[in-house]
C-alpha cells in the first residue's frame, strides 16, 4: 500500500515549477483524433489520468511516441477502431471527450460510461443532447454510448446549454469542428482550459471563436493539419500549492502560470491574510501572521473554482473565526471533512453548506483520500499539522498531481513516498468505507 508520510509544522520556502493543466490535457489529447497526420503536444502533465487518456489512443491505433519528458508526439492516421473499452472508460472521467472527437473526425463512437472521482451524480446528458441537436443518432445501452452521423455528416445548429458544463462544452465544441456551417453554442463554460482546447483547434487550422465567453461560434472546416502545440500551466495545482504555503507558512514562488487565472485564488488568500506578490509569469506567496475567516461560494469560472474547495478549507480550518463554504457545482464534495476532523478541525456539513470555526492548530493523524482534490487537501493539512499525517489511498492524488513528493521536498516540506504492507486493523478500516 502507498502512502505519503508527512512530518507537518514546517513552513516552506523556495521555487514550484507548475505542471500542464490536467483538465486541458485530457481533453486535447483525445482532440488529436481529430488532426490529420502527427501533432507535437508539449508541456503534458506526467499524471496517472494523462498516463490513461494515452493508452486508449493507444488501444484505437494511434502512435503515440514520447519526445521528452513533458512532449509527445501523436499520430491518428493509423487509428482502426472507433470503440473505447469499458476496461479503459471507466477509470477515467474525461474519456467522454472520445465520443465527441470519434464522433467528429470517423463518423461513429462507442465508448463505455465514463467513471471518475465520486463527487455526486455526474451526468453527461447535456453532452449527448449537443451531438443530437448537430444531426448525430445517439443512444445509451448496456453502459455503452453509441453515437453515428447521419449521412452527410452533422450540422452546424444553435444550441443552447441548459447549464454550464465544462466537458459538455468542450466535447461538443470538438463534436461541431467539421459539422456543414456554424454551430453556436450559448451559455458554455469560460474555464481556462476550454479556450487552450479552441486554441489547439484553431493551431491546427480549426475555426473557433468566442471561447472564454458566454458564446462560442464553430465554423466547420474540412481537415485539421498537424504542428505543435504547448498546453496551458495547471491553475488548480497552483492554486493547491499557494494554500499549501498558507497552511504551513513560508514564502514560496509558484513559477510558470498564468496569474489571471488564479485571481479568484489569490483574492480570496489576500483576504485572509495571506500575502501574494504577482512577478512576471509567478506569484510569490507569503504567510506569516494569523489568518483571517471568509466566505466562499465555489461557481463556474471566473468564480472559485469547485476544485480548490477542499484546499482552500483546509486553511479555513486555521483562520481566525468562522467561515463558511458553499458549493455550488457538486452536491457530493464534503466527505474529507471527516477526515479533517480526525485531525483536530472543527466543521459542521449541512447539504451544500460547510460551517468551519477555526482552530489554533491542526493534529497528525492517519486519513485517507476520498477523492483527487480532497486528497490534495490531506497533504496541505499534513503540511501544516503538528505531528505526523499518513495520507492512504494516494492513487487519487497521483491522477492528478506531477510529482507532489518531489516539488513539497524541493521546498523543504518533509514527506516521503511509502510503500507498506497493509495492516490488518486498516484493512478493517478501509472494508468499513466501501
Ligand atoms: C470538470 C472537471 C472537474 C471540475 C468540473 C467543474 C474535467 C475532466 N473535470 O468536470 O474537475 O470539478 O469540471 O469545474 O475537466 N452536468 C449535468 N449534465 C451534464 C454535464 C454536467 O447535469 O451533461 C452538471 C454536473 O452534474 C455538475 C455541473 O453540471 O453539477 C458541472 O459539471 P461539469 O462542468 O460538466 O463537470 P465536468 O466537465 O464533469
Amino acid at each position: 500500500m502507498l502512502k505519503y508520510v508527512i512530518r507537518g509544522g514546517r513552513p516552506l520556502h523556495g521555487e514550484i515549477n507548475i505542471s500542464g493543466a490536467k483538465n486541458a490535457a485530457v481533453a486535447i489529447l483525445p482532440a488529436t483524433l481529430l488532426v490529420d497526420g502527427p501533432v507535437r503536444i508539449e508541456n503534458i502533465p506526467q499524471i496517472s489520468d494523462v498516463t490513461l487518456i494515452l493508452e486508449i489512443l493507444r488501444e484505437l491505433g494511434a502512435s503515440v511516441n514520447t519526445i521528452n519528458r513533458s512532449t509527445m508526439e501523436i499520430d491518428c492516421s493509423t487509428v482502426n477502431r472507433t470503440s473505447v473499452s469499458y476496461e479503459l472508460s471507466r477509470q477515467i472521467r474525461a474519456s467522454y471527450y472520445f465520443i465527441g472527437a470519434l464522433l467528429s473526425r470517423f463518423g461513429q463512437a462507442q465508448v463505455a460510461m465514463p467513471g471518475g472521482c465520486d463527487l455526486g451524480a455526474r451526468p453527461i446528458d447535456l453532452h449527448l443532447k449537443g451531438f443530437r441537436a448537430l444531426g448525430a443518432n445517439v443512444e445509451e445501452k448496456n453502459g455503452f454510448v453509441y453515437a453515428t452521423t447521419p449521412e452527410g455528416g452533422l450540422r452546424g445548429r444553435r444550441i443552447y446549454m441548459d447549464l454550464v458544463s465544462v466537458g459538455a462544452t468542450m466535447n461538443v465544441m470538438m463534436a461541431a469542428v467539421f459539422a456543414r456551417g456554424t454551430t453556436i453554442i450559448e451559455n458554455v463554460a469560460k474555464e481556462p482550459h476550454i479556450v487552450d482546447l479552441a486554441n489547439f483547434i484553431n493551431s491546427m487550422g480549426g475555426h473557433v471563436m468566442g471561447a472564454g465567453t458566454d458564446i462560442i461560434r464553430v465554423r466547420g472546416v474540412a481537415s485539421l493539419r498537424g504542428g505543435t502545440y504547448s498546453i496551458i500551466p495547471d491553475q488548480i495545482e497552483a492554486g493547491t500549492y499557494m494554500t499549501a504555503v498558507a497552511a504551513a507558512g513560508g514564502s514560496v514562488r509558484i513559477r510558470n502560470i498564468i496569474p489571471k487565472h488564479l485571481d479568484c485564488i489569490t483574492n480570496k488568500l489576500t483576504e485572509m491574510g495571506v500575502q501574494v506578490e504577482e512577478e512576471g509569469d509567478d506569484l510569490i506567496v507569503t504567510r506569516i501572521g494569523p489568518m483571517h475567516h471568509t466566505n466562499i461560494k465555489t461557481m463556474p469560472y471566473p468564480g472559485f473554482p469547485t476544485d480548490m474547495q477542499s484546499q482552500i478549507a483546509v486553511c479555513l480550518c486555521l483562520a481566525e473565526g468562522t467561515s463558511l463554504i458553499t458549493e455550488g457545482i457538486w452536491e457530493n464534495r464534503y466527505r474529507y471533512t471527516d477526515e479533517l476532523k480526525r485531525m483536530g478541525a472543527q466543521i459542521q456539513v449541512d447539504g451544500k453548506v460547510a460551517v468551519i470555526e477555526g482552530v489554533s492548530r491542526l493534529t497528525g493523524a492517519p486519513v485517507r483520500a476520498c477523492d483527487l482534490r480532497a486528497g490534495a487537501a490531506m497533504v496541505v493539512a499534513g503540511l501544516a499539522a503538528e505531528g505526523v499525517t499518513e495520507v492512504e489511498h494516494i492513487h487519487y492524488v497521483e491522477r492528478g498531481y506531477e510529482d507532489i513528493v518531489g516539488k513539497l521536498r524541493g521546498v523543504g516540506a518533509d514527506i516521503e513516498l511509502v510503500d507498506e504492507p497493509e495492516k490488518p486493523q486498516r484493512r478493517q478500516s478501509k472494508a468499513n468505507v466501501g
